[in-house]
């Protein structure tokens, strides 16, 4: 099993799915899922709704195909590319990163440069650089040049970072936010004998505010709704246990509140009843969990339950090490529980 999810994971985590063309990650998910699903289909924005079992009941649960990234905003005219960003970027992660930037002619590489450390004056050295100051070199010489490498404003841009598996059953890679929660999802769907109308569902924007799963909520209509995705894993130098209390390789993570850092507004208080269940369901299946409050972030299952007259919905996370940048770590044991504990769900009884 773990081979499996393996492979799935390295294929979704290489492929680019910027916000708003999420087209390979979406072939990737569509060909996989072919064969094992009872109905598939991509609606007007893109979202992929495949769905398995029938019933009157139904529990949708989804993962976003997107991940964070650029869009070209300017190009000047000596050919350099400036930027604006795509869902929440530390601007520190960004300086000497290989680029992919998605134009009319394929793909075209850059590199975003930075002044040599050497010419830098002490204080210059200290300061944090801000992503407005940044820029790409394809390595043309002027404006005219980047058009004709089919480079337009608007254009995306995706970093460019091999998987990587470390020791420990530890795997490195970029866009495991949210292609692990993808993976889960789609093994999950493959093997389940579902109890009731399972919809799995995978979200576009969800970097730039949940706008797959606030249309997908409202098609689906589901009794109950699910998100998984990657949460914050505190186990590594620098973080104080309470920061972020959850660690990698202690199993999936059941939510218990998310939502703004200080006030938790504009997250989700999951529903008592679809909570307990999913910790039910764990311990039925004997997954270790973690539970967790979430400060600073949020879930497609914030858009989900607020959609129509209000859908009860609950989260589930792969603990992951340094979320948003390009280089994230998770362990593979903790994602093939986390798959395990979503077949499980498919599997019994609704709470509700
Ligand atoms: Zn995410
Ligand atoms: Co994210």
């Amino acid at each position: 099993m773990a081979d499996e999810l393996v492979g799935i994971l390295k294929k979704l985590s290489e492929a680019h799915g910027p916000p708003g063309f999420e087209e390979e990650v979406a072939e990737i998910i569509e060909s996989e899922l072919k064969g094992f699903v009872d109905e598939i289909r991509r609606d007007s924005l893109g979202n992929i709704i495949a769905c398995k079992g029938s019933g009157e009941k139904s529990l949708m649960i989804a993962a976003h195909m997107d991940e964070i990234a650029l869009i070209v905003k300017h190009i000047d005219d000596k050919g350099f590319i400036r930027f604006a960003k795509l869902g929440g970027i530390w601007d520190q992660l960004l300086v000497s990163q290989q680029v992919v930037i998605h134009g009319s002619k394929g793909r075209i590489r850059g590199v975003i440069g930075s002044k040599a450390v050497h010419v830098m004056k002490e204080d210059e050295r200290k300061q944090l650089l801000t992503y407005d100051k940044m820029f790409i070199d394809v390595g043309a010489r002027s404006a005219d040049e980047v058009r004709e490498m089919g480079i337009k404003v608007g254009d995306f841009i995706t970093i460019d970072k091999k998987f990587l598996e470390l020791a420990g059953g530890l795997v490195a890679g970029k866009a495991f936010d949210d292609r692990a929660g993808c993976t889960a999802l789609i093994h999950a769907v493959k093997k389940a004998e579902p109890k009731c109308r399972v919809y799995a569902v995978f979200t576009i924007q969800e970097e730039v505010g949940l706008r797959g799963a606030t249309v997908t909520g409202y098609a689906v209509k589901p009794t109950v709704g699910i998100a998984v995705d990657t949460t914050i894993a505190g186990d590594h130098p620098n973080m104080e246990a309470h920061e972020a209390p959850v660690r990698v390789g202690e199993g999936p993570v059941i939510m218990a509140a998310d939502g703004r850092r200080e006030s938790l507004s504009g997250g989700l208080i999951p529903n008592p009843k679809v909570k307990q269940w999913i910790i039910e369901t764990a311990e039925k299946r004997r997954i270790p969990f973690q539970l967790e409050v979430l400060e600073g972030g949020t879930t497609d299952a914030t858009a989900i339950q607020l959609s129509r007259e209000g859908v009860p919905c609950g989260v589930i996370a792969v603990p992951t090490r340094y979320v948003h940048t390009f280089q994230e770590v998770l362990s593979l044991q903790d994602l093939e529980r986390l798959a395990e504990l979503l077949k499980g769900l498919m599997e019994e009884e609704l709470p509700i």
